[in-house]
């Protein structure tokens, strides 16, 4: 790189003077708020759900997983479940840089949709993991609003698709189909009905619209960053992830090297070369950022804890 940065100046320089700034955000931001992270050792959720004994936990969170055991995830959602009406500082720094016209794209990996709550405006916002916001029966496809569930995910209960319900219900009161009829010609119908097994139908499981392993990303993030973003941004600041899932873990290597990369979070990252390091509780570091570059960044400090 042409030039050498590694200072909380540098880093407040660079803010003043980028006018595309490209923010990459993770569990770590919304901390303060009580939320907790997924890898932090004794704190994260994933430590939290080894404790309730499952052993890999990275599982809940996988596609076939889901589908061969839905219970597993409904018994540990809920922990999960967006509920606040409050931001952290660091969500209002990613506002601030909206206001000052600076924020190309936020692309958050986070499900708490807190993005939203801050005012970050949805043409600047790419929830890369989806969100609660939404979810899918996974038999029929039928989509509902997102709290339609939450009370079975509050009660760790499995949520079930209206739909393929009322569809059962009525397949149930239909007079029974002809081919039943011992008199009817056996060839007569050939549209043979599947649902006539004698197996009990089950309405299709809902699944919040969260992006789990085994699933594809949002196609709106691919086309944005790679068409778009990588190519106009002129810094780029990480906050508060581990960079540990792809593919959002491959975004900072993959944009042009001269684009100056900061990273903002407790522990250090090894796994990809940044040109700033600040360490420490984000909210700090963003306060003081912020007061660096002469910005006045009002929030409340929300108690850690
Ligand atoms: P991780 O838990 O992997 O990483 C959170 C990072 O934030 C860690 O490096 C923490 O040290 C740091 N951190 C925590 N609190 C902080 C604070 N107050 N100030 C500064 N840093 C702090 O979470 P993510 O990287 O977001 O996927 O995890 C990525 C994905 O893995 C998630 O989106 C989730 C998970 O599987 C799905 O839910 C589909
Ligand atoms: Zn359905």
């Amino acid at each position: 790189k042409l030039e050498q940065y590694n200072s909380i100046d540098d880093a407040a320089q660079l803010l003043r003077r980028s006018r595309n700034i490209m923010v990459i955000t993770g569990a770590g931001i919304s901390t303060s708020l009580g939320i907790p992270d997924f890898r932090s050792k004794g704190t994260g959720f994933y430590d939290k759900v080894r404790e309730k004994g499952f052993e890999d936990a990275e599982e809940v969170f996988e596609i076939n997983n889901f589908d061969y055991d839905p219970g597993k995830f409904f018994s540990l959602a809920r922990d999960i479940l967006p509920n606040l009406q409050r931001v952290s500082p660091t969500h209002a720094f990613i506002r601030l840089l909206q206001d000052k016209d600076r924020l190309q794209t936020n692309y958050t990996q986070n499900i708490d949709n807190l993005e939203a709550l801050a005012g970050i405006d949805e043409n600047r916002l790419i929830q890369c993991h989806g969100s609660f916001a939404t979810a899918t029966c996974r038999k029929c496809k039928f989509k509902v609003k997102g709290t339609e569930i939450f009370d079975d995910i509050r009660a760790e209960r499995i949520a079930r698709c209206k739909r393929c319900a009322q569809e059962i219900e009525r397949k149930k009161d239909a007079p029974p189909p002809l081919k039943r009829n011992k008199s009817a010609s056996r060839n007569r119908y050939s549209d043979d009905d599947e649902d006539e097994d004698d197996d009990i139908p089950e309405p299709g499981v809902m699944k919040p619209d969260i992006t789990f392993f085994g699933e594809a990303l949002p196609t709106t993030f691919f086309d944005r960053f790679t068409q778009r973003d990588a190519q106009q941004t002129d810094l780029v600041i990480v906050i508060g992830t581990s960079l540990k899932v792809a593919p959002v873990s491959e975004m900072p290597n993959y944009l042009p090297h001269p684009i100056p990369h900061i990273y903002i979070s407790k522990e250090p990252i090894a796994h990809v070369n940044f040109d700033i390091q600040l360490l420490g509780n984000c909210d700090d570091v963003v306060f003081e950022l912020a007061r660096r570059a002469g910005w006045d960044l009002k929030h409340e400090m929300i108690p850690v804890g």
